[in-house]
This record gives structure tokens, C-alpha cells and sequence, in this order.
């Protein structure tokens, strides 16, 4: 069982926060505003779950928001380590801000995350770039009080990348980014180690928060008027496992579909090897787990299966989505997929594309293989060309594109309850939101909409969304 950090440690970052609060007050009185922050993540929804913990942290230690680089006091990268660009990204926007640091020396510059709890990372920080005031891994979050109140009172960077040994911190202060909607992590850290992975590494082993902290914090979120819940985790199937209590995701589930005010379940990300005949069944059971499941199956071919270390082949993955859909029928479906897996051949990659063909997913998320130093896959030698990946990764696509027009034309006609996120990013008069399955939809509506629960009947399908017309009540 997962050991939490203690209650005088959190107390110890509490006290930080004051004195962070404190000194912010003194700032104010001669500036004329509090120190602003800025913050920018990069990575998966965990980290996007951390950066507001963070966000949480400097709200209450009396910190503004801004996102103006040049006006901000101290900037935070959550930075994510799982392919090679994410990093690059960073060590770009670094360099940006080094000749915004030589004009304003005060400021603080942190980078955290999963980036830099991998050593050769921080040492490159070190020598390269040597305008960043603080580095601190995933598993030193709790701790970012004390860390910044140190990057801001010395000259020296501060760096706490210590592994915590699987300890938990509960009750880290949180500034959500939406109203209705909340993640809400279940465990963290990832025991599977597919070779090409550099997460176990950078999150450390499997850990489950207990379900009293799970359901405390959904009921706390519901009081605030949230209604859609997403449980997170590197594997929620592995849920329970390192507990001393007998429970699976499953019967979380469960407990969560029994709270009331909890409107939609959402859930991810779910290991194939992992998924149980009983979650199925619930799923299909709870009524408010929306019908949709995010399935990674990453390459078709089952000796890239076995070098990936995933579990499974590719007919018992094909198996497990066959009694999805019995039990689930409109379920929608959603993938991982890698392309240039060091050893994958052009008949291995044909495998892949029939399992698109075979499962038609509603959408899937694609990435060329990118190598991570430190995982057993980086030592590989790799048969296709750089042009010969990327041509097979635009195949992909390509069958992809074609697959979720036509899902997405199955939803016209229909009528779908959706929850109304906001303004259309490409267009401001018309309005946004999701449905069940996850498909954004766009539609006509007023403003007043924003953040209720409508329905929508759909008018028109595109590639990667909806249009839909209001249904007059
Ligand atoms: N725990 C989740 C998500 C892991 S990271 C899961 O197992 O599904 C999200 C996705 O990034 C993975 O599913 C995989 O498709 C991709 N990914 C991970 N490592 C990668 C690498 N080295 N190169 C390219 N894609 C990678
Ligand atoms: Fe990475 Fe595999 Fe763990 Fe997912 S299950 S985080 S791909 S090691
Ligand atoms: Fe990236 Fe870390 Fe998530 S490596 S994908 S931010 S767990």
C-alpha cells in the first residue's frame, strides 16, 4: 500500500505558502500588484491535473496570472518527456527567455515535470541553461512552496528531482481549469514498461490513492458544481492492486457512478492486457460511464507486440473490442498507435492498418516512434527509413480519416446530449460541447448555454467533428 507524505510534511508546505503570501504582500505594496506567474504544460492529462495543482499552490500563496512572458515574475514549465519534440519545445522556449531574464534578473524561471526528473535532462539544464532559477521531477510537486520560496530567496538554482519512493501527497491546493469538468487522478506511476516508454521511469511504480480520497474528492467537486468526472491514470486497470483493501477499478467505478450529482464518468487510459470481462460489464451497466473507451493498441504485428512488451497479441486485443461491442453496442471507440517502431517492417505496419480496418475506431491518436534514452527499445536498429516511417505514418492517416467520416456520418439525425464547453474555436458565434461519446459538436446557441447539458440533433458529420441545431425544449 502506497504511503502518503505525512500530514506534518504537507503542514511544512503550508507554512511555505504563507511566507510566499507574505512576501507577496510586501512585493504588492511597492509594485503596486502581487508577483504574477505564468504556467504552460505540456504532456497528457496528468500533467495537465498537476499544472493545476500548481496553479493551486501560487493562488494561495497570493500569486496573479498572466500569460505574457514579459510580464511575468515566475514562469513554470510542466513539461512532458514522452517523445523527443515535447522536449525540444522547451528547451526552445528556454532559450527565449534568456534574454528576458538578462533584463529582469529578479524573475524566476522552474521547469518540472516528467523532462526533467531524467538526469541527463537536469545536467543539460545545468550547463545550457543557466538562467533557470528551479528544477523540480513529478514526484517533488507537493514540495514546490518550499522549492520556489528558495529559487526566490538565493542565487543558486534549486533542483529537487528525489524519487519519493511511491509516497502520496493528498490535499495539494488545486485551481481547476473548468467548472463542470475535473480530472481526478486515481493512481499514479506505471508498472508496465513497454520498451519504447520513458513514463514508468519519470512517474515511478503503480500507485492507488485510497477510495475514500477518490470519493472525497469527486463529492467536493460535485458541491462545487461540477458534473463530469474523468478518472486518471497511466493504467486505471491496475486500480486497487497495491492496496490492502479488496477493490478493483471496477467497483470505483461503481462508487463513483453512485454519487449523487455526478452527471458523466469518463475514464483513461485502459491497458488492453488489463481490461476485465467485470469492467466491461460495468461500464455497461453504469449509466452515467459514458460509452466510450480509450483502448491503446499501438501496433498491429504480433513481433512488434511481444518486442513492445505490451501483453498481448493482436488477436486477443481483437478479441477483448469484440466483447466491448457485444456488451457495449454503440460504444466509441479510441486508440494509441506508434509508426517506426525500431524493428517494424512494411508487412508489420500492414498489420496495424487492419487492425483500424477490423476495430474502426472513431479516432486515434498517431505517433512516429520517437527514442527514449534509457529504455530498452533506444539499444534497437531500425529496418525503414526515415522517409519510409513517414510515408507509412500519411497512410495511416489517410485510412484513419476516411474510418472516422464515416462514424461520424452514423451520428447524423441523431440526437446527442451535449455539454456545452464554450465558444467554437474557429468560430466565435457559434457554440461548442461534447457528447457522450466525446465528438465535439458545433451549434448555434446563445451564450447563456455554457456549461448546461442540451440537446443537440445532428445536422452534419465532418472528419474530426459535428454540426449540430439546438432541439427546441
Ligand atoms: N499509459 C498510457 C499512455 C502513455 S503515453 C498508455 O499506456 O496507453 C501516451 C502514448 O504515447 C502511448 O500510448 C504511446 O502511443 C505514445 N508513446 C509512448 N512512448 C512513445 C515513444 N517513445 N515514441 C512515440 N510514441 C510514444
Ligand atoms: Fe508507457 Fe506502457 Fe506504461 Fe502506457 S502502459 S505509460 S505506454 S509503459
Ligand atoms: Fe508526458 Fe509525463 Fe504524461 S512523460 S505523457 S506528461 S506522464
Amino acid at each position: 500500500m502506497a504511503t502518503l507524505i505525512t500530514e506534518e510534511q504537507m503542514r511544512e508546505q503550508k507554512a511555505y505558502i504563507m511566507r510566499l503570501k507574505e512576501d507577496n504582500m510586501r512585493y504588492a505594496a511597492e509594485y503596486g500588484h502581487t508577483r504574477r506567474a505564468l504556467t504552460e504544460t505540456y504532456g497528457c492529462q496528468q500533467n495537465e491535473n498537476d499544472t493545476e495543482r500548481i496553479r493551486g499552490m501560487l493562488k494561495e500563496a497570493g500569486f496573479e496570472f498572466t500569460e505574457d512572458s514579459k510580464k511575468a515574475d515566475v514562469i513554470i514549465y510542466n513539461t512532458c518527456a514522452v517523445r523527443e519534440n515535447a522536449e525540444q519545445k522547451v528547451f526552445g522556449r528556454l532559450g527565449l527567455l534568456k534574454p528576458i531574464k538578462e533584463r529582469r534578473r529578479n524573475m524566476v524561471i522552474g521547469v518540472c515535470g516528467c523532462m526533467v526528473q531524467q538526469e541527463h535532462i537536469t545536467e543539460k539544464i545545468k550547463k545550457s541553461h543557466e538562467h533557470v532559477d528551479l528544477v523540480f521531477g513529478t514526484h517533488a510537486l507537493y514540495k514546490m512552496p518550499e522549492l520556489l520560496w528558495k529559487a526566490i530567496n538565493s542565487k543558486k538554482t534549486v533542483i529537487d528531482i528525489e524519487d519519493s519512493k511511491g509516497a502520496i501527497a493528498e490535499d495539494i491546493p488545486i485551481m481547476r481549469e473548468d467548472a463542470k469538468k475535473a480530472w481526478v487522478s486515481v493512481m499514479y506511476g506505471c508498472n508496465n514498461f513497454c520498451t519504447y516508454c520513458i513514463v514508468p521511469y519519470v512517474r515511478g511504480r503503480e500507485r492507488s490513492r485510497t477510495p475514500e480520497a477518490v470519493i472525497a474528492e469527486v463529492k467536493e467537486l460535485v458541491a462545487a458544481g461540477c458534473s463530469e468526472i474523468s478518472l486518471l491514470g497511466q493504467n486505471v486497470n491496475s486500480y486497487g492492486k497495491d492496496l490492502d483493501i479488496d477493490i478493483d477499478f471496477a467497483d470505483l467505478m461503481r462508487m463513483v457512478n453512485d454519487i449523487e450529482g455526478v452527471e458523466r464518468i469518463r475514464f483513461m487510459t485502459s491497458h488492453p492486457k488489463d481490461l476485465s470481462d467485470k469492467l466491461i460489464e460495468t461500464m455497461a451497466e453504469c449509466d452515467k460511464v459514458c460509452k466510450q473507451l480509450h483502448l491503446p493498441f499501438q501496433a498491429g504485428s504480433n513481433k512488434i507486440l511481444k518486442q513492445m512488451n505490451r501483453g498481448y497479441t493482436k488477436e486477443e486485443y481483437l478479441e477483448k473490442i469484440a466483447k466491448v461491442k457485444k456488451a457495449i453496442p454503440n460504444i466509441s471507440l479510441s486508440t494509441d498507435v506508434i509508426v517506426g517502431f525500431p524493428t517494424e517492417t512494411n508487412e508489420d505496419f500492414e498489420e496495424t492498418l487492419d487492425v483500424l480496418r477490423k476495430v474502426e475506431y472513431d479516432n486515434i491518436f498517431s505517433f512516429i516512434y520517437s527514442r527514449r534514452e534509457g529504455t530498452p527499445a533506444a539499444k534497437l536498429d531500425f529496418v525503414l527509413t526515415d522517409e519510409e516511417i513517414h510515408k507509412n505514418f500519411d497512410r495511416l492517416l489517410e485510412v484513419q480519416n476516411a474510418i472516422s467520416l464515416k462514424k461520424n456520418k452514423e451520428y447524423v439525425g441523431r440526437i446527442e446530449r451535449i455539454l456545452v464547453d464554450g465558444a467554437s474555436k474557429t468560430n466565435p458565434d457559434v457554440l461548442s460541447g461534447r457528447c457522450d461519446s466525446s465528438k465535439i459538436v458545433n451549434f448555434k446557441g446563445d451564450e447563456s448555454l455554457i456549461g448546461k447539458y442540451i440537446d443537440v440533433r445532428i445536422t452534419e458529420a465532418h472528419t474530426w467533428s459535428l454540426n449540430g441545431e439546438l432541439v427546441k425544449e
